[in-house]
């Protein structure tokens, strides 16, 4: 087998293989490594004349391949992907690339970056969105590390990648584990996104008593307006999914408790190590610990039956309206808090993140792509230094009105006794970051009474103490 391969995958599940197929597509030749001959095998049968070739053989895979190689892993993040590196590792030659293409935590990508760079290799954490589609046919890419590892994949990824406007939703993010980084905040938006449309959903459901198919119109209608996005569309599309396993819908069958891999209670953690709030993503990894306990909720219920008292439904299509309106304006919450957190940790970790082309790439072929992004986009071209997109000159009628219906639904769900965790949060996050006066005075004289914490006065200079 002659070397002239030009890019390897290692890990032939549905992602990587559709990424290779994708890659082939643009006229890249690339090898596939999977210790799973089906999965192998499997690369071969999709193939189809294209310049794809599956191994299980890890040596051979290597010596398939063009130097400098370039190599992506996509295992599960974790252990997998130490183990992988460490198989090939003693086959590569110094100048080659590894690139991890899951969802390694950015901390795990810094520590085999400085692994690897002993050992001359360049390493590349980078994210991908789109899921099993998006591979196939054009993720959002966001690579980050050595700015020259970059180049040496630069025209494949920006060949694989989604394009909006003829532009690839793929570029360098920034040093280290950049890549990485801005992947999970993705991710910590796609799950606020996702727990506000679920609460969408239970306020419509069960206080305005649609049913599926009147949702499905209801959100088919709102993806041809400002919401317009994959979440929005796809989730019309559940609505009217029959269940193949019985009578009725699909979705009235799935168990209502959700899982989670991780990068959304990552994206909270590390919000909290910087001290930037991400209330509405917070809330999203809570709903879905709640969601999990499943039986203790199936105790409780009939305890409670009486905790809420009987509502007449409101007006349904004034109610719509408002979920709607509610909704675009918690989306606006969560985008900032996202991109709020992106801010920081640049600064924190050095990574030089642009947050215009960050939303520039995740306007087409990801799971959070949206309208919105553009608006997102254009705001951060106006003003590259913008804290928080509460203070862009873009936004600020959109959510001025946005939060009347906010406010409207957050009260609806309250007197249904329907928890709307997200919607609450974005809303009180609003309220807080719009007030120049909070009651967390009192907090800090609490602080210093009991403990002798100090504190600051509005009157003037330097920190003092008081015997309570
Ligand atoms: C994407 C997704 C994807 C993620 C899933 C599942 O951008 O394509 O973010 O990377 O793995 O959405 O995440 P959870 O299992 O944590 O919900």
């Amino acid at each position: 087998m002659t070397s002239s391969f030009d890019f390897g995958m290692a890990g032939l599940g549905v992602m990587g293989r559709n990424l290779l197929l994708n890659i082939a597509d643009h006229g890249f030749s690339a090898a596939g490594l999977d210790l799973d001959p089906e999965k192998a095998a499997e690369l071969e049968a999709e193939a189809s004349g294209k310049p794809l070739k599956g191994t299980t053989d890890a040596g051979e895979f290597v010596r398939m391949l063009k130097t400098p190689r370039r190599i992506m892993l996509l295992v599960p993040a974790g252990s997998a992907v130490d183990s992988v590196i460490t198989s090939l590792l003693p086959l590569l030659e110094p100048g080659d690339l590894i690139i991890d293409g899951g969802n390694s935590h950015f901390e795990d990508t810094n520590r085999r970056i400085e692994a690897l760079r002993e050992k001359n290799i360049l390493f590349m954490g980078m994210g991908v969105s789109g899921g099993a589609e998006g591979a196939r046919l054009g993720p959002s890419i966001m690579p980050g590390g050595d700015p020259e590892a970059y180049r040496l994949v630069a025209p494949i990824l920006e060949a694989i990648a989604a394009k909006v406007d003829g532009q690839p939703c793929v570029a360098y993010m920034g040093a280290a584990s950049a890549g990485h980084y801005v992947k999970m905040v993705h991710n910590g938006i796609e799950y606020g996104l996702m727990q506000l449309i679920a609460e969408a959903y239970d306020i419509l459901k069960n206080a305005g008593g649609l049913n599926n198919k009147e949702l499905h119109k209801v959100f088919k209608g709102w993806n041809k307006g400002a919401l317009h996005s994959f979440l929005i569309e796809i989730t019309a599309n559940i609505f009217i999914k029959g269940d193949d396993r019985g009578e009725g819908w699909l979705v009235d069958k799935i168990q209502d408790k959700a899982k989670q891999k991780g990068t959304g209670k990552w994206t909270s953690q590390n919000a909290m190590d910087l001290g930037i709030p991400t209330p509405t993503i917070d809330s999203a990894v809570t709903m879905r610990g709640l969601s999990a306990l499943k039986m203790e909720r199936k105790m409780a219920a009939p305890h409670y039956t009486r905790a809420i008292e009987n509502h007449s439904r409101p007006e349904r299509e004034q109610l719509i309206a408002q979920v709607g309106e509610a909704l675009y304006f918690a989306f606006i919450i969560t985008y900032a808090q996202g991109m709020h957190q992106l801010t920081e940790a640049s600064k924190e970790y050095g990574y030089g993140l642009n947050l215009e082309t960050i939303a520039r790439i995740w306007r087409g072929g990801c799971i959070i792509r949206a309208a919105l992004l553009e608006q997102i986009r254009q705001a951060y071209t106006e003003q590259p230094e913008l804290r928080n997109l509460l203070l862009s000159p873009a936004f600020l009628e959109a959510v001025l009105h946005g939060q009347h219906a906010a406010r409207a639904i957050v009260k609806t769900a309250v007197d249904f006794g329907l928890p709307a965790q997200a919607f609450s949060s974005a809303l009180h996050y609003f309220d807080a970051y719009r007030r120049e006066q909070l009651p967390l005075n009192l907090v800090q004289a609490q602080r210093d009474y009991f403990g002798a914490h100090t504190y600051e006065r509005v009157d003037r200079e330097g920190v003092f103490h008081t015997n309570w």
